[in-house]
């Protein structure tokens, strides 16, 4: 089997005397998307943070293309490859779009500053609504042109893998419609991606693999098309009304033949 793009393992962290992550360990093969999914308090975004190097892991490892970044600086992981979209998306509400945009490339501007013009301008190619409204202050935008823009200032260091926690929060179910498409376009071309999200049946219509996280630790991983309604509930704490239309995401996933490249389909962590 080729090598995993992302390699989380054993991995414990907290802040002061309490401990959050318990030992987190999963894996994400290069293509497609990897889902992570809990309660709240479950410590997603603290691992998502771990990963990031915002927070740093008290044990284990972090591996990217085999490479151990355990101790890297967040700096350094963007200019590996790895891209951040934070839970509430961070833009910077008093600037303009093409600022939070240029902000978001300092890494990439002093690595290759010939490389800025070049990837803004396929951001923008991605996005039409970012270049259209590059002069527009961001705290102006919609809650879907912001989370846009949040994918757009991660994707503008060209990272080969981006953590994603919680894009579709506080979205209406037509601007949830058009983060899917963004997401799924971002996908297929090539940009792997861990999403974390609380609307497990947004989060189910695009993910590959299912990562299940209960107080600080991964409790279950299976490929979408192996995974069963009962085992989500179980660990997910899903009541029967939510449970219907999870069930109804999960349905529709396992029956629609994968539609991205060939290798989204079954590959278990
Ligand atoms: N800066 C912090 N200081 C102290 N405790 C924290 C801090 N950030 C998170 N925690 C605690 O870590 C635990 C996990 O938090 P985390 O934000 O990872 O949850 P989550 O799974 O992302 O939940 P949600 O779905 O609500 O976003 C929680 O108990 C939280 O209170
Ligand atoms: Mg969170």
């Amino acid at each position: 089997m080729s090598q995993p793009l992302l390699q989380v393992e054993d991995i414990t962290a907290g802040f002061g005397a309490t401990t959050v992550l318990h030992g987190v360990s999963f894996t994400v093969p290069a293509g497609g998307i990897a889902g992570v999914f809990g309660l709240n308090g479950a410590g997603k975004s603290v691992t998502m943070k771990t990963l990031a190097g915002i927070l740093p892991a008290r044990s284990g490892r972090i591996l990217l293309n085999g490479d151990d970044i355990t101790k890297l600086s967040p700096e350094k992981r963007v200019a590996r490859g790895m891209g951040h979209v934070p839970q509430g998306r961070q833009v910077f509400p008093q600037l303009t779009v093409e600022e939070n945009l240029r902000l978001g490339a300092y890494t990439l501007r002093r690595r290759d500053k010939g490389r800025y013009a070049a990837s803004l301008d396929s951001v923008y190619d991605r996005f039409p609504v970012l270049r259209q409204r590059r002069s527009q202050m961001a705290g102006t935008m919609s809650g879907g042109q912001q989370a846009s823009l949040s994918v757009g200032r991660a994707l503008i260091n060209e990272p080969s893998l981006i953590l994603i926690d919680e894009p579709s929060a506080g979205l209406s179910p037509v601007a949830q419609l058009e983060l899917n498409e963004v997401l799924e376009t971002v996908a297929e071309t090539g940009v792997t991606m861990v999403l974390v999200e609380q609307n497990v049946a947004f989060g189910l219509s695009l993910v590959d693999t299912a990562h299940l996280m209960q107080t600080g630790v991964v409790v279950h991983s299976a490929p979408v098309a192996e995974l069963d309604e009962s085992t989500l509930a179980t660990h997910l704490g899903i009541g029967k009304v939510l449970q219907a239309a999870t069930g109804r995401a999960l349905a529709d996933r396992q029956s629609v033949p994968p539609q991205r490249s060939s290798s989204r389909a079954g590959r278990a962590s």
